[in-house]
């Protein structure tokens, strides 16, 4: 049976431009978010100890939604356990030409090309401190600037607690000789607000940008983050790496060696996939839309055997987070079940709508061992 939600996606929605209706749904969520937040519904789901934080639940916006952190505590108000914002950038760009997403109905996935438009660190970090100014007058209690666990009054309104994850990437133009300097700058400049940091070395839609997953590139970049991500706060800011899931099995594997040995907190599994396997949109079609990175259920067989790999490497010795293709709480629950400690999703919130976030985070871990320690 279609939702309303549905009822309004397959009628008006899916007509609309893409990006536009990402624009205005996005628009109506922090529109809606100070009333959200009023409501008497407590953040759905059980809490979820990870990186040496509690999460509110086990399910996550994941990295791409909200780019430039506008509208963190309006997303957490639909029940979201944490929301990564980015990717950021060390400069603002303004992304690829348009049109650069597509919406494929018949697989429920899309094919992105947006190519990290956003505002930039400086502007993204100004925005984050505004945020935390505000926590820390309305919550005095709540010393540090990170968002771990805090209860932010709007007006009269309780906002829910929500971890928040940054997600840095390369600025296009940046030669990929300087790479490591515009990731410095975008981790000196937003540690701080950070609940998490995540280097993001994975999206199809930056050139060269997966070519950093090479263990002797990776290592360095990631050893320079953890040292300028320590040079601006006292708190240990947990550090992770988003892979792509076009990395072959044995490129899986060294990465897991190497976050291993340079003590990485964890690992995000997966970004979008150059692959245009097993769609059932026709090939014309695919044609059409062109180069990009594709969402949504055709991405989850190998999302979860990257989980798979990942979990018979590191044991639990790292962090790792499943994001590609979940769409149910049975989705949810078998990369719970195959060793994710925290899932995340997008399209299918695209999709779903905006009660989607509460359906699966109140019911994820309802009987599972090991969701809460
Ligand atoms: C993304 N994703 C993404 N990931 C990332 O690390 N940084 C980003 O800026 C973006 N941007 C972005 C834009 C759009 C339009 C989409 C659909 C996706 C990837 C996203 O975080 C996630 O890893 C994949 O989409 C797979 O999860 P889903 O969508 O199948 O749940």
């Amino acid at each position: 049976m279609r939702t309303p939600y549905g009822l309004l996606f397959d009628g008006a929605l899916s007509r609309v431009d893409p990006e536009r209706a990402h624009r205005l749904g996005f628009r109506g969520v922090r529109a809606v978010g100070p009333i959200t937040a009023r409501s008497p519904h407590l953040t759905p789901g059980r809490p979820v100890q990870a990186l040496g934080l509690t999460f509110p639940n086990a399910l996550g916006l994941a990295a791409g939604f909200d780019k430039n952190a506008v509208g963190i505590d309006a997303l957490a108000a639909l029940g979201f356990g944490h929301v990564e914002i980015g990717t950021v950038t060390g400069e603002a760009q303004p992304g690829n030409p348009k049109p650069r997403l597509f919406r494929l109905p018949e697989d429920r996935a899309i094919i992105n090309r947006m190519g990290f438009n956003n505002d930039g660190a400086e502007v993204v970090a100004r925005r984050l401190a505004l945020r935390a100014e505000r926590i820390r007058r309305q919550s005095p209690e709540s010393g540090s600037s990170s968002a771990q666990a805090a209860t932010l009054r709007l007006g009269r309104a309780r906002l829910r607690p929500v971890v928040v994850g940054v997600n840095i990437g390369k600025t296009k133009v940046v030669p990929e000789e300087d790479a490591i300097a515009d990731y410095r700058k975008s981790t000196t400049l937003l540690t701080p607000y950070a609940d998490y940091l995540v280097v993001n070395v994975s999206s199809p839609n930056t050139p060269g940008l997966r070519d950093l997953q090479a263990v002797e590139k990776l290592e360095p970049l990631l050893h320079e983050v953890r040292l300028a991500a320590d040079r601006v706060t006292d708190r240990r800011v947990p550090l992770l790496v988003k892979i792509a899931p076009d990395l072959s099995d044995d490129d899986v594997l060294a990465v897991a060696d190497l976050a291993m040995s340079i003590n990485l907190d964890g690992i995000i599994a997966t970004n979008t996939t150059i692959s245009r396997e097993g769609l059932q949109t026709s090939v014309a079609d695919i044609a059409a839309r062109g180069a990009g990175g594709l969402s949504g259920p055709p991405l989850a067989h190998r999302s979860l055997e990257v989980l798979q790999l990942l979990k018979q490497r590191v044991g639990d010795g790292l962090t790792l987070i499943s994001v590609g293709g979940i769409t149910t709480v049975e989705d949810a629950t078998i990369r719970v079940e195959a060793g994710a400690r925290l899932v995340q999703a997008y399209t299918a919130f695209i999709y779903e709508g905006p009660l989607w976030p509460r359906r699966v985070a109140g019911s994820l871990g309802a009987g599972l061992e090991g969701v809460t320690p």
